[in-house]
């Protein structure tokens, strides 16, 4: 094979942390071939076109520059193994749902069965980086696994965690806070984490990209998913403190976040946060505390998580006490579905455990949302009750009894207020789960408004 590029780099898993990353080296460095994998067809054949199987601002400009010419998306997973270099694995880690450390521990049957997928098709020494969020000390299992081999072949495992978010990732990868690479302090180790080093030299400026040991690498990511996690939730628990004191939550983030040793950021409160990231890693932090026997750390991050149902179910408690008690055959327009603005990624999102909620109480519950339908009607496969999807949120409310903003589109933001009040049923009542609208506004309009965190304007 002649050798037209510097490096062959390879990823398995095309999902949100897979293709966008990938699509961003191959766009910043010509030099580099890289291809990426996956098990689902469907998946990699939308890659090849220009109605990506992820939704994400700006991806397709970048894909763009790249497909084709240094860029290709395959389902010969063999094959692209047996020509990399560099393996980037961003399979799927989910919550295990079964046996020992159920709904705590990751279920690492995806990245154990690609680690021996690599060892039985390798033919020459490989660096396999780790992108997928994995438990500490993943890496070492690993290195057990892949090391194994008697073909004579040495495989060197490197951590790169992914800090990307949903909806911003075209940016956070363009433009990261920090890359970082963790491996063994050994010689060769450290000279694998120079070429991943080298990949993100191409455009990240060097003093952004930081090296660690890989256990302090793993573990990194954790903590700092946890550490954003946990401003949301603390100032989740302010906002149920504000609706009982008449004190405002966004002033009081305002107030508190202009401490520069605080900072502004994250501390919107919400009807929770979602996502496939924060309770996923917070409890994988949970379940190796407890596997330590370090009860109390476990117990302080599971608090975390803790907050964030009690959100949700104060939500969904506000509703029902507001329309008197009952919501029986209230139509209930759901404005948003995924777990936060610009993506159509619906995982965790507090929606489904809302709309659960609502049906339950056997309300019509209607969805709108201009992204995330096709995944909401997947969440909410089986759920019994009266449930529509709809893409007009004109549509959605007219009639209803209630409006619940659950994402924080810009589209809410501008909608004719009027209209809507007008096609309701009287009164009409809107609860803002992400204090995006103007309430004042709303309520001189008619609604009764319900804010998250700040007083209620109502008028029965
Ligand atoms: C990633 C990480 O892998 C996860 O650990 C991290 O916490 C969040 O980001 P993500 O990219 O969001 O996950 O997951 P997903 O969009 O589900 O993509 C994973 C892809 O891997 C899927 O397309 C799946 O088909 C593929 N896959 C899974 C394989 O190709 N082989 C497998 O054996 C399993
Ligand atoms: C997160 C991390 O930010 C990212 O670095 C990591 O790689 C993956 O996990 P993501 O899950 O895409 O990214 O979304 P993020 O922007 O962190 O939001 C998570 C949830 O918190 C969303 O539901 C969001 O709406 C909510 N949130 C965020 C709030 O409720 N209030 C805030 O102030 C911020």
């Amino acid at each position: 094979m002649s050798k037209k590029f510097a490096k062959n780099i390879l990823c398995i898993g095309a999902g949100y942390v897979g293709g966008p990353t990938m699509a961003m080296i191959a766009a910043k460095c010509p030099q580099y071939k890289v291809t990426v994998v996956d098990i689902n067809r469907e998946k990699i054949k939308a890659w090849e076109t220009d109605k990506l199987p992820i939704y994400e601002p700006g991806l397709l400009d970048v894909v763009k520059i790249a497909r084709g010419r240094n860029l290709f998306f395959s389902t010969e997973i063999e094959a692209g193994i047996r020509e990399s270099d560099i393996i980037f694995v961003s399979v799927n880690t989910p919550t295990k749902t079964f046996g020992e450390g159920a709904g705590k521990s990751a279920d690492l049957q995806y990245w154990e069965k690609t680690a021996r997928d690599i060892l039985k098709t390798a033919e020459s020494d490989k660096i396999i980086v780790e992108k997928s969020t994995l438990p500490v000390r993943t890496a070492s299992a690993m290195e057990r696994i892949l090391n194994s081999n008697d073909k004579g072949i040495t495989f060197d495992v490197v951590s790169n965690p992914e800090f990307l978010a949903e909806g911003t990732a075209v940016i956070d990868l363009e433009y990261p806070d920090r890359v970082l690479i963790g491996s063994r302090e050994t010689e060769r180790g450290r000279r694998a984490r120079q070429e991943i080093v080298d990949i993100f030299a191409n455009w990240v400026p060097s003093d952004k990209i930081i090296t660690s040991n890989i256990w302090s690498s793993e573990l990194s990511k954790l903590v700092s998913n946890a550490f954003l996690a946990q401003r949301v939730s603390s100032i989740n628990s302010i906002s149920a403190l504000c609706e009982k004191t008449e004190a405002d939550v966004q002033e009081v983030a305002r107030a508190v976040g202009f401490d520069t040793r605080i900072g502004g950021k994250f501390l919107q409160a919400s009807v929770g946060f979602g996502g496939s990231c924060f309770k996923k890693d917070i409890l994988n932090l949970v379940y190796i505390s407890e596997s330590f026997g370090l009860n109390e750390v476990a117990e302080y991050w599971e608090n975390v998580v803790r907050i964030n149902e009690y959100q949700e179910k104060r939500f969904v408690k506000k509703i029902i006490q507001t329309l008197f008690n009952t919501i029986a055959n209230k139509r209930i327009a759901l404005f948003g579905f995924a777990f936060k603005a610009n993506t159509g990624d619906t995982r965790e999102s507090p929606a489904i455990y809302i709309t659960k909620q609502l049906l339950e109480e056997h309300a019509h519950v209607v969805i709108t949302d201009p992204k995330a339908l096709d995944n909401a009607r997947i969440d909410l496969t089986g759920a019994e009750g009266t449930l529509e999807y709809e893409d007009d949120p004109y549509k959605a409310a007219k009639d209803a009894h209630a409006v619940a903003v659950l994402t924080e589109w810009d589209l809410y933001r501008t909608l004719d207020y009027n209209r809507i009040f007008e096609s309701m049923e009287k009164p009409a009542f809107i609860f803002d789960g992400r204090n995006i609208l103007n309430h004042k506004k709303l309520y001189d309009i008619g609604f009764n408004v319900y804010p998250i965190g700040k007083p209620e304007l109502t008028r029965i």
